[in-house]
């Protein structure tokens, strides 16, 4: 398939990637132009080719300027063909391509993907700019009260036929999988816990740490003993047991959308989330500015703003020793479905899926694998699960 042509001839699709020249929003970019023959356009603020697509066919990259804070920009970059060739559409590193023509007809591009964190700052502009222009919406948003209101809109983006998926990505995206495969293995559920190791930036931009000083502001909602409950983050330390190279790590309780999802999703007892970062000490800095005497001062949004880039900063040098990676595990608990009479082992009472990540030249480096694990008779086990 090439880059300007779709299937059964019709035009290649345009998806508009907000972010589009950060970290998330260019790893999208990156794979959708090698395994599509869609053309993407980077939105930014202060849009740029990120050197990794610069060498792709440069005819399928666009860059646009966007400020999200600006009213109606986004509306105005989706209107239909006409519109987008406003002067706010620039193309001052490729060439401009022909106008590209929308499937529908109907708005300029066919799929946002909203990358533009972070999404506790973010109010649904995007998602109501998309239903409005009927435009399939797709994000990495990983706030659970942006998550909680985009949900929300669920009926109205289905009452304009928008296909809009919420909270993509690794964490929350693949981890709600993994929850969903583990959850599924029991007759009833009682208790899902999700824990994240991340080695270094993990690969992320500024924008995750922004996000991590954020959700440290306040106490947030956690499902537990089958009820709401406020739990302060960063609190309730545990040494979780991560496979090789991550070994055990400390986690903590942190605040996420799949601890505001999962509870609805399943029914069960508890869900509990927690989060840990690689090396250690990055912990101990994270857990003095949750509930050290300084804490108060992440209610200000130019301290959150100065520690997201010294923090990332630091990465930048610390990626080196510490690798960078990412694991996450799903421990879950329940009641074990009857045995079937044509196998020897019943169910399992508990079950760990585990999944870990590294970049390639990293000193962790090692191939994307999961593990899966059972507890059986008092131990956790690697049997090839179901025999
Ligand atoms: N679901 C998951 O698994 C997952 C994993 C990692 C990250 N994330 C989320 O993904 C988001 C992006 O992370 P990242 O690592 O890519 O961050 P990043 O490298 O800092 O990129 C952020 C992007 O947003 C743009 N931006 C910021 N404010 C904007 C505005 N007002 N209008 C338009 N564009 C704006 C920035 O460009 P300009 O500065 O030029 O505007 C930049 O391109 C974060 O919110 C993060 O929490 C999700």
């Amino acid at each position: 398939m090439d880059g300007q042509r779709w299937v059964n001839g019709s035009p290649a699709p345009d998806v508009l990637i907000l972010g589009g020249s950060g970290r998330i929003g260019t790893a999208v970019a990156l794979d959708i132009l090698e395994h599509t023959g869609a053309r993407v356009c980077l939105a930014s603020r202060r849009p740029r080719l990120p050197p990794s697509l610069g060498a792709l066919e440069p005819g399928r990259v666009r860059l646009a300027r966007l400020d999200l804070t600006e009213a109606g920009a986004l509306a105005a970059l989706l209107s239909p063909p006409a519109g987008r060739l406003a002067p706010s559409v620039t193309s001052p590193v490729t060439p401009p391509v022909s106008p590209p023509v929308s499937l529908s007809g109907k708005a300029a591009y066919d799929l946002v993907i909203h990358c533009a964190g972070p999404f506790r700052q973010r109010d649904l502009g995007v998602l109501e700019a998309c239903i409005a222009a009927r435009v399939n919406y797709l994000d990495v948003s990983d706030s659970p009260d942006y998550v909680r209101s985009a949900l929300a809109l669920g009926e109205a983006a289905q009452r304009a036929g928008v296909t809009a998926i919420v909270s993509t990505g690794v964490f929350p995206g693949w981890s709600n999988s993994m929850a969903r495969l583990a959850a599924e293995q029991f007759a009833s559920l009682d208790r899902l816990q999700l824990n994240y190791v991340v080695a270094g930036s993990g690969g992320a931009g500024p924008t995750v740490m922004r996000t991590t000083f954020l959700e440290l502001q306040r106490p947030f909602p956690a499902w537990i003993g089958g009820a709401w409950r406020q739990v302060w983050p960063y609190g309730d330390r545990e040494l979780a047991s991560f496979p090789p190279p991550y070994g055990p790590a400390s986690v903590y309780g942190f605040s996420t959308s799949e601890a505001a999802t999962l509870p609805n999703s399943f029914t069960c007892n508890e869900v509990v989330t927690k989060f840990g970062s690689l090396p250690q000490f990055y912990n101990q800095l994270t857990g003095l500015m949750a509930w050290g005497p300084l804490g108060h001062l992440l209610q200000n949004a130019a301290v959150v703003e100065g520690l997201a880039r010294i923090s990332y900063a630091m990465t930048q040098v610390s990626d080196r020793f510490s690798g960078v990676g990412l694991a996450m595990q799903v421990v879950a608990t329940g009641q074990p479905k009857p045995a079937r009479p044509d196998r020897k082992a019943s169910y399992p009472p508990a079950i760990n899926w585990t999944f870990a990540m590294t970049t390639p030249r990293s000193p962790l480096a090692r191939a994307p694998a999961v593990w899966q694990r059972i507890y059986w008779r008092g131990d956790w086990r690697n049997p090839a699960f179901g025999r």
